[in-house]
């Protein structure tokens, strides 16, 4: 007898449900800053990605607004048909010359970004190594592209270097993301330049959650890295974390940028991204580079949630970044700890399989420069209260 495709989902959905694990969907009525409102109550949000608190900025908000006057809402059409207007054209020149790179080309999201390029680049016979930290979208696009994938544990080189050479003939694609989304740790990058110098092979960067937040202008983990063009020849990052805003690019060559556009199926044939959000992703651009007190801040706040929770003895990870994670192991204990803090009046998810790997179940605290000295405080002060949040 056929299987019947949507009785066999309902119990893969009523399975994760009875391991503590079914994903449960929450509206966000209203929404200012790092402040929302959820089920009738306001939260303070530590869980989101605006990293430097420009999604409700009044100059992106105004350039959104302005732009849709003259451009309207819809593209109307992909980019290669009738819908690659000025706005668009402008943002790429702006972030390829942000992060050094001859040209950059946009994508709708990151999640596109990564699953083109891994289809132009790679064919069957070649090999694509990834730090088995990477997101999902990554892992995703090699598998789509049909190379073969080999996952080396998290920022080990030498595994990464062994899988490397025990393919010494096929084309060869290292991908990492800069800084890890669930761990906010650094990738070891000038390692893996030297590593796929070494090797011949290509080295791609997911910076989604780098740009905007590290480097002197926010140019990301890569230069931060002290790495050129001809380290990195593939970079990728998206336009909906530290930017505040949607969508995603991949900057290098002119060749590279080329080649995408002939052959990434996730660029040829989707709707272009509304062009008012590309002039207001510009503006974000210019704050991101101009008002380096936003990094700062985020540095301070960083430091400061660091200092607290070792004090509390906390079981915090080796992060640097503005993601903080709270490694709590047991998915109930994650859970539970959740939901204790927004008894207090704070929204912080908890992390659970298969997102990050069994028994490493977490809550995923971030920081932002919208957050102040004392909301970190009052948070620590909240988690100090947790029976849960204690090292595993
Ligand atoms: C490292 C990384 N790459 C790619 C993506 C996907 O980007 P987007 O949300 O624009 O699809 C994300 C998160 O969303 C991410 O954390």
């Amino acid at each position: 007898m056929r299987t019947d495709l949507l009785a066999r989902l309902a119990t893969h959905t009523q399975q994760r449900d009875q391991a503590g694990l079914r994903r449960r969907l929450h509206t966000v009525t209203r929404a200012d800053g790092m402040w929302v409102e959820r089920d009738g109550r306001r939260l303070l949000s530590f869980c989101s990605n605006d990293y430097l608190g420009l999604a409700q900025h009044p100059v992106l908000v105004d350039a959104l607004k302005r732009a849709a006057d003259t451009d309207g809402v819809g593209s109307g059409s992909a980019h290669l048909i009738c819908g690659h207007r000025s706005a668009h054209a402008a943002l790429e020149e702006a972030l390829a010359e942000w992060t050094g790179r001859e040209r950059a080309l946009l994508f709708s999201t990151g999640y596109m970004a990564n699953l083109g390029v891994m289809q132009a680049l790679l064919q069957r016979d070649d090999v694509c190594v990834q730090d088995k930290l990477n997101h999902a979208c990554l892992l995703d696009g090699a598998q789509l592209a049909g190379a073969e994938l080999k996952r080396y544990p998290h920022g080990d080189i030498e595994a990464a270097s062994r899988q490397l050479t025990a393919r010494p003939d096929a084309g060869a694609l290292l991908a990492t993301d800069g800084v890890f989304s669930m761990d906010g740790d650094i990738a070891p990058l000038r390692e893996l330049a030297v590593l796929c110098h070494h090797e011949n092979a290509t080295l791609m960067v997911d910076d989604a959650h780098g740009l905007g937040v590290l480097g002197a202008r926010g140019e990301g983990s890569v230069t931060d890295a002290g790495l050129s063009a001809r380290d990195v020849p593939v970079l990728m990052a998206t336009l909906g974390k530290a930017l505040g805003c949607s969508g995603a690019f991949v900057a290098g060559s002119a060749e590279l940028i080329d080649g995408l556009v002939q052959s990434a199926r996730t660029y040829i044939y989707t709707t272009a991204m509304p062009p008012a959000l590309a002039t207001a992703t510009l503006a974000a651009v210019r704050l991101a580079q101009s008002e380096g007190w936003r990094r700062e801040k985020l540095g301070t706040l960083i430091a400061r949630f660091r200092a607290g929770a070792s004090q509390l003895g906390l079981p915090l990870m080796p992060s640097p970044t503005a993601i903080q994670p709270l490694l709590l192991g047991d998915t109930a204990a994650a859970l539970t700890a959740s939901e204790a803090l927004e008894r207090e009046g704070f929204l912080v998810t908890a992390i659970r399989p298969p997102t990050v790997p069994q028994g490493k179940a977490r809550l995923r605290i971030t920081l932002s420069a919208s957050h102040e000295e004392g909301d970190v405080d009052r948070l620590l002060d909240a988690l100090s209260r947790l029976p849960t949040a204690r090292p595993v």
